[in-house]
């Protein structure tokens, strides 16, 4: 009884992991941020983040640091500054002009070089376009564009006028655009023809135009980028090469206040309409920028950076576009898919820009590991000097392929947890200085005060699992939900009100030695026989078997036991086939992490469902672990996904 009890109130701590990975010395001694970096920010956290927004360059600095009226944050206040000038302009001013800001690679392999001084100049002339088409400091910008130049060219002319983006991925449909215009109240709209995908051009305007019809919107200015026939609204399209291209390339710029809305971006909830998560100038970029530079180790004159997400996550707004461009990098930017026109093309891609720090997916690594380690062993990687994971635990297989077969036992790993509405990293490694262990995200960052603690707001022991929570303001942290102060307050505050904490929504462990383990969406934890038991530790005791490559679980509802695990694998590529793959799993599981957490059901699925942002939907699969009819399946990155699921298992093949 007491042990329900008390595992009713924490989650599960399942699995160990022994194996760990210091920095080489030379890495180390060369790193930008060392350890002391912790004990300054431990004294003073908030004249730490002084020093880093000192990073910056203002017009005017602020009179106070922080203004905290919980759970309502202002960094900075009274000081202004200029985001696309930093981002930017001062890179040209201090003799940096020719250096390359982005090696832009489409997919079909047409290719584009530019400079700051180039990207100074578009950026300019884009802020003229948009001043021109009515954008004003304080309006909104939707963004619906594929991962071309003029991507980041757009959200930087914005940033340069004043005036807030709201970026919304190429890959969602004209419904999705038109309720975030609508929300937002977006005066312009900036996309384009089309983007390559899978070989092929994919169309965007036509969803662009069925999503604008009925709304506020006044102009839309469309990049052309396939050459495909696209319909133009008399009045009201236009196309980029006629207005951006004839406007001078100088711009004069105000400055604005640290607290001016700088973008909103909307983030899926599971059913109820999306949250438009407002973020704003000053403390925002100090911690974009900071954070890039401490958790990447960014040397602007040697590092070739790429982060392989799209700009329409905020995985591209903080890394692809301000944190690295604020941080005068040179980077590598891809419109494609990675399977295109081949499954080494990433490979390919840091072959021939010598790419030396790459920052991924889980997803996609696991991706990798299905293709076969035979794919990058193609190719010379021997540039790479650090890996960065994102968006989902790691699990640790996962991470010791990616250090093996990507990093050459070389290259430390960084798993950085962080959320759309934090805005930049959290929870990371630093390169130079923490002994990594796969699949740990492994403490807060310098300035950053994360606690795991238990359903009252009490933290827990080392050794033990609860809920994350963030216990401190931070610089770049969600201003509110658009709009919707109240929904702010209800979604992230009122769990631990008594505390003041954020509630970050996932489940989450300490080792022994404190370090933190993220054990997925709080959502998603199973309950079998009273003991709350992470997705996430049974997927990594899955994935740690050679054959598998991925693996999601879910818990469906059972007579005896509450839930049951029910656990879907996708196989390796080079996995041996035949014998009886599901029993001999289940008893790997029950042996790695024990008899509670052995699966039910294994079905060996060909795909998994996923979100667009590489998420597993697990909702779907507990709707075919509990033989339901499938919920929505709109936002999946690929519909048919589930169709194969389903084809498969009514063949009878499956245990
Ligand atoms: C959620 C936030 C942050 C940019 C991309 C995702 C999960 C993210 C990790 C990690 C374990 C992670 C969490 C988080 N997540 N990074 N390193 N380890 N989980 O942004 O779409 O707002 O999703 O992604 O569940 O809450 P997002």
């Amino acid at each position: 009884m007491t042990e329900e009890a008390s595992s009713e109130a924490t989650l599960s701590n399942l699995l160990r992991e022994e194996r760990t990975f210091p920095p080489s010395a030379a890495f180390a001694e060369a790193a930008n941020v060392k350890a002391d970096a912790y004990e300054r920010a431990a004294d003073d956290r908030i004249g730490f983040w002084e020093d880093a927004a000192k990073r910056l360059a203002w017009s005017e600095p602020w009179h106070t640091a922080l203004e905290w009226n919980a759970p309502f944050a202002k960094w900075f206040v009274g000081g202004k500054l200029n985001v696309a000038y930093n981002c930017v302009d001062r890179h040209v001013e201090a003799g940096n002009g020719d250096r390359v800001a982005i090696h832009w690679e489409g997919e079909p392999g047409d290719t584009r070089t530019i400079t700051y001084r180039d990207l100074q100049k578009d950026v300019s002339k884009a802020a003229n376009a948009l001043h021109e088409l009515g954008v004003r400091t304080g309006d909104r910008v939707m963004i619906y564009l594929p991962m071309i130049p003029e991507a980041a060219v757009a959200m930087l002319a914005c940033a340069r006028l004043g005036a807030a983006h709201s970026v919304v991925f190429g890959g969602f449909s004209a419904d999705s655009l038109r309720n975030r215009i609508d929300d937002a109240q977006a005066k312009v709209v900036i996309t384009a023809d089309g983007g390559y995908r899978r070989g092929k051009p994919s169309a965007l305007k036509p969803a662009a135009d069925e999503a604008i019809a009925g709304t506020g919107v006044e102009k839309v200015l469309v990049v052309r980028r396939t050459g495909e026939d696209v319909a133009m609204t008399e009045g009201r399209d236009v196309w980029w090469h006629d207005v951006v291209d004839r406007q001078p390339d100088t711009h004069e710029y105000s400055t604005f206040d640290a607290e001016n809305p700088l973008f909103i971006l909307y983030t899926s909830g599971t059913t109820a309409k999306p949250k438009g998560i407002l973020h704003t100038s000053g403390g925002y970029l100090t911690q974009a920028s900071y954070t890039h530079h401490a958790v990447f180790d960014l040397k602007p004159e040697t590092d070739i950076y790429w982060c392989a997400a799209d700009i329409g996550w905020v995985t591209g707004h903080s890394y692809i576009v301000y944190g690295p461009l604020s941080n005068g990098v040179t980077q590598v930017m891809y419109e494609g898919t990675p399977d295109t026109p081949h499954q080494g093309r990433f490979w390919e891609i840091i072959q021939k820009y010598k790419v030396t720090i790459l920052y991924t997916a889980p997803t996609t690594i696991r991706t990798f590991m299905k293709w076969g380690a035979d794919i990058p062993a193609k190719f010379d990687l021997s540039s790479l000097r650090l890996l960065g994971s994102v968006g989902e635990p790691i699990n640790p297989e996962a991470w010791i392929w990616y250090r093996h077969h990507i990093g050459g036992d070389n290259a430390p790993i960084v798993d950085t947890w962080w959320q759309t509405e934090t805005g930049a990293i959290m929870v990371s490694p630093l390169p130079g200085v923490t002994a990594t262990k796969p699949g740990s995200a492994q403490k807060a960052l310098p300035g950053i005060s994360v606690d795991v603690v238990d359903e009252s707001g009490k933290p827990v022991p080392n050794g033990g699992g609860g809920y994350l929570v963030l216990t401190e303001p931070w610089p770049s942290m969600l201003r509110t939900i658009w709009g919707d102060d109240e929904r702010f307050k209800d979604t992230y505050w009122s769990r631990y009100s008594d505390q003041g904490y954020y509630f970050a929504g996932d489940g989450a462990k300490k080792d022994d030695d404190g370090d933190l383990w993220l054990l997925g969406r709080v959502d998603d934890v199973m309950n079998v026989s009273g003991h709350r038991i992470s997705t996430t530790e049974v997927e990594s005791a899955l994935v740690s078997h050679p054959s598998v490559a991925e693996a999601a679980v879910v818990g469906a509802t059972d007579p005896t036991t509450g839930q049951g695990i029910v656990a879907f694998v996708i196989l390796r590529g080079d996995a041996e086939q035949g014998g009886d793959p599901a029993s001999e799993l289940r008893a790997h599981v029950s042996r790695e992490i024990g008899p509670i957490a052995k699966p039910r059901q294994i079905l060996v699925v060909p795909e998994l469902p996923k979100t667009r942002s590489g998420k597993i939907m697990r909702r779907l699969l507990r709707d075919v672990a509990e033989k339901r009819d499938l919920g929505d399946v709109t936002t999946l990155a690929d519909p048919t996904v589930m169709n194969l699921i389903s084809d498969g298992l009514s063949s009878g093949k499956q245990d």
